[in-house]
């Protein structure tokens, strides 16, 4: 990815974020309360990390867990992942997505919302997480490469034995343009599982292969 395509992405998500920021991050609804949108964060986490606590947490307390989430946007799900674990790393890579996620999730001690480089972690120094989160966020990202080093970047801060649970882009029927910053890469099963594997993944759960929302649960070896 080229810096310029990399600024394009940065300026388009503010823009949307400028528009109608809840809308671009949920497009279900134009319009969205503050109630149903984080509802909306509150329904995904309880679909997504309740209903899957053996994995995320491995016997830890969750009150004693630091998560990391990428690609927060508005802070829709932040705000219900700062209520289950005790401290939540999120970052974006819109400047104004971050701002109207700090604006929201000011009254939250234990959240820490930064805007990042749009391919890595470095904002986030050396910290450890003990677990890494990201939905609907690599679907669009139109870049292997860019999603590949995110996937490192979680390596190098994910404690050993640490899950790393997102979503791709499943359907690999869909064309891409490296300059459409709405449409992300997509990832068959083999090229998730050697992604995986080059990065020091053990690709442990996949669901949704072919599909949108394709999931993967990386475990850090
Ligand atoms: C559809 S929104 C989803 C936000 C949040 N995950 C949620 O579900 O509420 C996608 C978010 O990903 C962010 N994003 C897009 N490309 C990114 C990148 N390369 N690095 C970090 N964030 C990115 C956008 O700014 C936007 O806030």
């Amino acid at each position: 990815m080229t810096p310029q395509q990399l600024e394009r992405m940065r300026r388009e998500w503010d823009e949307r974020a400028r528009q109608n920021a809840r809308h671009y991050v949920a497009t279900g609804q134009e319009e969205w309360t503050d109630e149903e949108f984080f509802r909306s964060g509150e329904r995904a986490v309880s679909e997504q990390i309740l209903n899957d606590m053996t994995n995320i947490c491995q016997g830890a307390d969750p009150g004693k867990m630091k998560v990391l989430e990428i690609g927060c946007g508005a802070g829709r799900i932040t705000q219900a992942l700062a209520k289950v674990f005790g401290e939540v790393y999120a970052v974006d890579i819109s400047g104004e997505m971050v701002a109207q996620a700090r604006r929201a999730l000011a009254h939250l001690a234990n959240v820490h919302i930064d805007q990042n480089s749009g391919t890595d972690l470095a904002v986030l120094g050396d910290i450890q997480v003990d677990f890494a989160f990201s939905c609907i966020v690599f679907q669009h990202i139109p870049s292997r490469e860019v999603i590949e080093n995110y996937v490192r970047e979680v390596h190098r801060l994910l404690r050993p034995g640490g899950l790393f649970k997102f979503q791709v882009q499943g359907d690999d029927s869909i064309e891409t343009d490296p300059e459409d910053t709405w449409l992300g890469v997509p990832f068959s099963d083999a090229q998730a599982v050697e992604m995986a594997e080059r990065c020091g993944f053990e690709p442990r759960h996949r669901h949704g292969a072919g599909d949108q929302y394709f999931w993967l649960w990386f475990f850090k070896k």
